[in-house]
């Protein structure tokens, strides 16, 4: 036996026990736990862990239908938030209509799970350019297959709540922040978002920050206004209930004239 495969075998037992204990935390059920930690998702959450990237799961802070999201741990005691993709089925057949006709992701004669990991190579990138674009994102900081690291938004007790989930002080000064993000993400990231809604704002310190981008097309995406309009639509339609009016015509004209 190779020492390497010694080491893989030594990190799979390891990670199995600390999945466990996980699992029986927030009382996930047998299946899904196999499809969240299959072998191949727990060999790259092993080579996060030698490569010092991450020290261990933490937390779970949340179980969606096409990514569960843990708090990590990282060697120096630092915060982090592990997106982990599931390699089912489910997730698959979602996503395909984002990631179709997008030059940066070669799709043709990949298998499923060939998918899922050019699609968690998305969310990167994405958050890459968001960044880069001065939109208040959670700063990337690793990739490997289905798994991506990045910025963990909350503090030691918990993770930042959603905007739909908090009492704004000043609701106004948080819709003009939104709209200055998705003009930038169209203007300067060449992207639209295409699922911003106040389910995908973090609320921290005040500040509004802008989650889940696996989704975000391109500009050249055949699809590209029509996502614009609906996310303005889900911003502008939100805020209305502070008594808040705006434009959704004018807000997407004047974006697209920039
Ligand atoms: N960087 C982050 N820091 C803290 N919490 C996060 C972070 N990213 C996501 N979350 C939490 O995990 C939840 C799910 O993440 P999200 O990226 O929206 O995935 P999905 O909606 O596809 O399940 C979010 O609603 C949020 O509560
Ligand atoms: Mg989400």
């Amino acid at each position: 036996m190779s020492s390497e495969f010694f080491l893989d075998e030594k990190w799979i037992k390891k990670l199995d026990r600390q999945t466990r204990v996980i699992s029986d935390r927030i009382g996930l059920d047998r299946k899904t736990l196999d499809e969240v930690f299959d072998k191949s998702t727990l060999l790259s959450l092993g080579k996060l862990i030698s490569d010092k990237v991450i020290e261990y799961l933490d937390f779970p802070v949340s179980t969606g239908k096409e990514a569960n999201i843990f708090r990590g741990v990282t060697p120096d005691k630092k915060f982090v938030a592990i997106k982990i993709y599931r390699t089912s089925n489910l997730t698959f057949k979602h996503i395909s209509k984002y990631i179709e006709g997008d030059p940066r992701f070669i799709c043709t004669n990949k298998t499923r799970r060939g998918i899922i990991y050019e699609w968690a190579k998305k969310e990167f990138k994405n958050l890459e350019r968001l960044k880069k674009a001065k939109v208040r994102v959670p700063a990337p900081i690793k990739k490997i297959n289905n798994i991506l690291i990045m910025e963990y938004i909350g503090d030691s007790e918990k993770s930042a709540p959603l905007l739909k989930d908090v009492e704004l002080k000043d609701p106004k000064k948080i819709l003009d922040e939104l709209l200055t993000f998705i003009s930038r993400m169209y203007e300067r990231a060449k992207l639209v978002h295409a699922d911003l809604s106040a389910y995908n704002v973090l609320m921290y310190k005040d500040k509004p920050y802008v989650i889940d981008v696996g989704q975000g097309v391109l500009l050249e995406h055949p699809s590209s206004l029509e996502f614009l309009k609906r996310d303005i639509h889900n911003v502008v339609q939100y805020f209305s209930k502070f008594g808040i009016k705006e434009d959704e015509k004018e807000i997407f004209e004047r974006i697209i004239k920039k």
